[in-house]
């Protein structure tokens, strides 16, 4: 099965996907992740996708599209994936297109949480991330049984750098102009499903679920 998460920032895209996967045991490519990883690692991509994630914006296509395709491409991506975060532009949907033509596969189904922008910023400014195993808490939403610590592993929460009030605002500002299009793009082919990604975390995982399962 391979599945498009598509959202807002703060939508719930990735911590609806860390269940999602385990459910369905297919892999979770998260740009997002692929970025900040490589932005700890220092390596030339890292340096690259630092000078944008750290303002907000989008790192260019043609950067984007190459990871994702390399990704792809691995073995473990045979049966299915979970893309979130990724397409994000008109151009990025299309060279997804593409690749997957060229794989012989196609995009099953493009599952978009909807949350209305007053309800972001309070998602985004309280999320609290575990260094060690990436899995996502909130500070009054989904807070871990103690204070800073990972319910999962023990590890250390911190706060990403691109989740502060001004820099929410830009991405935002981004989505609006630049991704929130894809909707009409997914919608006209038949594929976009909605779902209300401001019920609880539990019920919203249950929806993506069984529309997964029909
Ligand atoms: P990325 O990491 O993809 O960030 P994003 O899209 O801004 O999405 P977020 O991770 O912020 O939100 P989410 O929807 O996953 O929400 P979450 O589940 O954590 O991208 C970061 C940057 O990388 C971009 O700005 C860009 O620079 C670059 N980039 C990435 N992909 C790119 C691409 N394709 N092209 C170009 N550039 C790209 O939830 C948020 C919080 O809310 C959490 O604290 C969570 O606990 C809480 N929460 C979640 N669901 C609920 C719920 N139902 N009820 C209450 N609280 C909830
Ligand atoms: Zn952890």
């Amino acid at each position: 099965m391979n599945i498009l998460f598509m959202g807002p920032p703060g939508a719930g895209k990735g911590t609806q996907a860390e269940r999602i996967v385990e459910q369905f045991g297919i892999p979770h490519i998260s740009t997002g992740d692929a970025f900040r990883l490589a932005m700890k690692q220092g390596t030339p991509l890292g340096q690259k996708a630092k000078e944008y994630v750290d303002q907000g914006l989008l790192v260019p296509d043609e950067v984007t599209n190459g990871i994702v395709r390399d990704r792809l491409a691995a073995p473990d991506c045979a049966e299915g994936f979970l893309l979130d975060g990724f397409p994000r532009t008109i151009a990025q949907a299309e060279a997804l297109d593409g690749m997957l033509a060229d794989m012989g596969r196609k995009i099953d189904h493009v599952i978009n949480l909807k949350v209305d922008r007053s309800l972001l910023l309070a998602r985004l400014t309280g999320r609290r991330i575990c260094k060690s195993c990436g899995a996502t808490y909130h500070v009054i939403f989904n807070p871990p049984k103690q204070e800073g610590i990972c319910d999962k592993c023990g590890g250390e929460l911190y706060q990403r750098s691109d989740d502060t009030e001004e820099k929410v605002g830009t991405r935002l500002d981004e989505y609006t102009s630049k991704t929130a299009p894809l909707l009409t793009y997914y919608g006209d082919k038949g594929l976009l499903r909605e779902l209300d990604g401001e019920k609880d975390i539990d019920a919203v995982t249950a929806e993506i679920a069984a529309l997964l399962r029909r």
